[in-house]
């Protein structure tokens, strides 16, 4: 193929693939598969690694810029990002009505909409480009949050159509659905992780994120639902949000038609109910005045227009009284306070358990047992408590404690930031049975034939303490036990060794290490091919693995130089598990040793290579990326705006630096 074939099809492909993220997205249609999808988008990604000086801005490999940003710029806003005027009252909306009526010397039309409960960010369109994104900051002046915000799939990078205007404003909100967001919140749980606390605060932190690709992983989604036009005063917002899909913006799907204030209550009243039902948090409606002219009339105050309004709904939240606390031992020995309630009904279900978090949360509320509490449902599927209800004026007596010992092995726990472990992992019995349940789930060794039941048994039995014990078993222990037969028998030992070709960065994740969850455990396999390797990796080799932070890599070279553990993989590698695996792509070819014995630290943005092949570069060239500079590094490979940090420390320990024109001569 010729430089000009392929921009065609660069061209070709760029458009066609845009086509379909709205197909998805937006109009929630697709008509290929994911796999037809992701065929294509290889298909670009190699033609645009051949020829990168035509990748097209939004092409869909844009999303993520790959390279870690340092820090935010701030932007003023084009006219104030204001608020709006809350209410909780009816009474309310029908002076709103009035008072626009009185203004208006007539009657207007409303239209509502929902009222997503997000972070509101600001998109600059130029040439139907998307050329900046600034969160609402102080509302005069926001963080410029570009490269995180092209990571939201939904999101136009070009819109469609050519009847946009040359400059263009949009607002919207971005947001995170409660599904995504529970399934993170397992996940870190799991690997002994405190909780997000809710949908709200995870996507405002997650733009905040200077790592792109994090961003991109956390899976944001977001909702348009205004522009700002001088010549917004034609028009009304139920044409503009038809306009606003035709461009290719996610519009939340659901709003009134136009109508008078009665229509807007019976959507309020319709939807106080049904949004139990959203796969997104609302925290109520927004009624705004249709006619672009008429909110133009009606103008505005310092701080929010007078032509819209929000209703918001009262959080569901109802009165009972705590039992008692439970503090449930994960796996990874992270002690979680649950709070035992006398059953109340809460928005259509009866809650009997409360999540408390923390200690810090126990504090916070100064919890005693017995008192009369708040409970109430956010984003979050398990409710929680919010308060002390103080009607009565009645209190507990006895103060809630957390445990200063395991409340299951007694071994003294251990604060480390917000959450408590229990760190005899190895015969705290909670944290034995929360690793053989992790190590047989359908996720990980996918032993579905032994169950929690099974399981539970067989520890009691003291047959199995830990998960190479389950290699150790033989048939006649195993049918001789209760409810099993010689057949549940033999599926349990036709499991264990089907099991021993599930592969190593599976296996990795199996092991249970803290904060080594699916991902990282893949990204750790994929640098660390073999795990005697991984065994011996130092904190700064781990560091300069592609998202490994100093947390994960602090738990690794922990994990590694407890003996037990060690044992425990010499076991499981004798039973025949996997503990190696061939290196797949660009990573399994090794060109030269040229670098050899040389370790690199890279910072600034780079132009002729991506960051990531460049670390690959100097791999496969046999040598080391490293994530900060030490007495060891050889070279700082500094490309444009290279951290001034970087530059200082390089320069006191004497490290050289390196072009990337000069790093190519090295390796070629
Ligand atoms: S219109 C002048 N429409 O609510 C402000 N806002 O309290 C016009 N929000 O900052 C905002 N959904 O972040 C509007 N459908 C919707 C909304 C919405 C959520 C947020 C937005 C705004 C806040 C106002």
């Amino acid at each position: 193929m010729n430089e000009e074939q392929a921009l065609h099809r660069i061209l070709a492909l760029t458009r066609e693939l845009n086509d379909h993220n709205y197909r998805y997205y937006v109009l929630d249609r697709p008509i290929i598969s994911d796999q037809q999808f992701d065929k294509l988008l290889t298909e670009l990604t190699g033609l645009e690694h051949g020829w990168p000086q035509h990748t097209q801005p939004d092409s869909p490999t844009q999303r993520i810029g790959g390279q870690p940003i340092e820090g935010f710029e701030s932007a003023l806003h084009a006219s104030p990002m204001l608020s709006l005027g809350n209410t909780y009252a009816e009474s309310d909306l029908q002076d709103f009505d009035q008072r626009a009526q009185k203004i208006l010397g007539r009657p207007t039309r409303y239209l509502a909409e929902l009222k997503i409960d997000g972070v509101a960010i600001s998109l600059t369109y130029e040439g139907g480009i998307l050329v900046r994104a600034i969160t609402r900051g102080d509302g005069t002046r926001g963080d410029v949050v570009t490269a995180n915000i092209r990571t939201i799939p939904s999101l136009p990078l070009k819109l469609q159509g050519n009847d946009w205007p040359r400059k263009m404003e949009v607002r919207g909100e971005v947001f995170i659905r409660k599904p995504r967001f529970g399934e993170l919140n397992r996940r870190r749980q799991e690997d002994g992780e405190e909780a997000y606390a809710n949908p709200r605060n995870f996507a405002s932190g997650s733009l905040k994120l200077l790592d792109t690709s994090e961003v991109k992983h956390r899976g944001l989604d977001a909702y348009f639902y205004a522009w700002n036009q001088e010549q917004a005063t034609q028009g009304n917002q139920e044409e503009m949000l038809k306009k606003a899909i035709e461009w290719g913006f996610p519009v939340c799907p659901h709003h009134s038609g136009a109508g008078d204030l009665e229509h807007i209550l019976q959507f309020i009243h319709q939807w106080e109910t049904k949004r139990e039902s959203l796969d997104f948090d609302i925290d109520g409606i927004v009624v705004k005045v249709n006619r672009y002219a008429d909110r133009e009339e009606l103008g505005h105050t310092a701080k929010a227009p007078r032509w819209a309004i929000a209703y918001k709904y009262k959080t569901q939240a109802a009165s009972t009284h705590l039992l008692s606390v439970d503090f449930q031992i994960g796996r990874t020995g992270a002690v979680t306070p649950v709070a035992n309630l006398t059953p109340v009904w809460l928005g259509g279900t009866t809650v009997k358990r409360a999540s408390l978090y923390n200690e810090g949360e126990i504090e916070r509320l100064s919890l005693r047992l017995n008192d009369p509490v708040w409970v109430e449902k956010g984003g979050e599927i398990i409710p929680k408590i919010t308060g002390i209800d103080t009607t009565s004026g009645k209190r507990g007596v006895r103060p809630v404690v957390f445990p200063k010992n395991c409340p299951s092995c007694d071994t003294p726990l251990q604060r480390i930031e917000a959450l408590h472990y229990c760190l005899n992992s190895r015969s705290c019995p909670p944290q034995q049975l929360g690793l053989l349940e992790h190590f047989v789930s359908r996720k990980v060794m996918d032993l579905n034939c032994v169950g929690k039941e099974t399981l539970e048994l067989l520890w009691q039995q003291g047959l199995v303490r830990n998960p190479a014990d389950l290699y150790d078993l033989q048939h006649n222990a195993l049918s001789s036990l209760e409810r099993m037969g010689d057949k549940s028998a033999r599926l349990i030992l036709d499991g264990l060794d089907a099991s021993r070709s599930v592969p190593y960065p599976r296996v990795l994740f199996a092991l249970g290490i803290r904060h080594v969850g699916e991902t990282v455990a893949k990204n750790l396999a994929r640098h660390f091919p073999s795990i005697d390797l991984l065994a011996q990796a130092t904190q700064s080799e781990l560091l300069s693995v592609h998202d490994i932070g100093e947390k994960i890599a602090e738990q690794v070279v922990a994990w590694f130089s407890a003996a037990e553990n060690l044992r425990l993989v010499e076991r499981l590698r004798s039973f025949g598990l996997q503990f190696s695996c061939e290196l797949e792509g660009e990573h399994a070819t090794s060109l030269s040793q040229k670098l050899k014995g040389l370790s690199f630290v890279l910072s600034g943005v780079f132009k002729r290579q991506e960051r990531e092949h460049l670390k690959t570069l100097i791999e496969q060239h046999g040598g080391r990326v490293a994530a900060s500079i030490s007495g060891k590094t050889s070279y700082l490979l500094a490309g444009s705006d290279a951290g001034p940090s970087k530059l200082e420390k390089a320069r006191q320990l004497k490290v050289a630096l390196l072009t990337e024109e000069e790093f190519e001569q090295l390796i070629t």
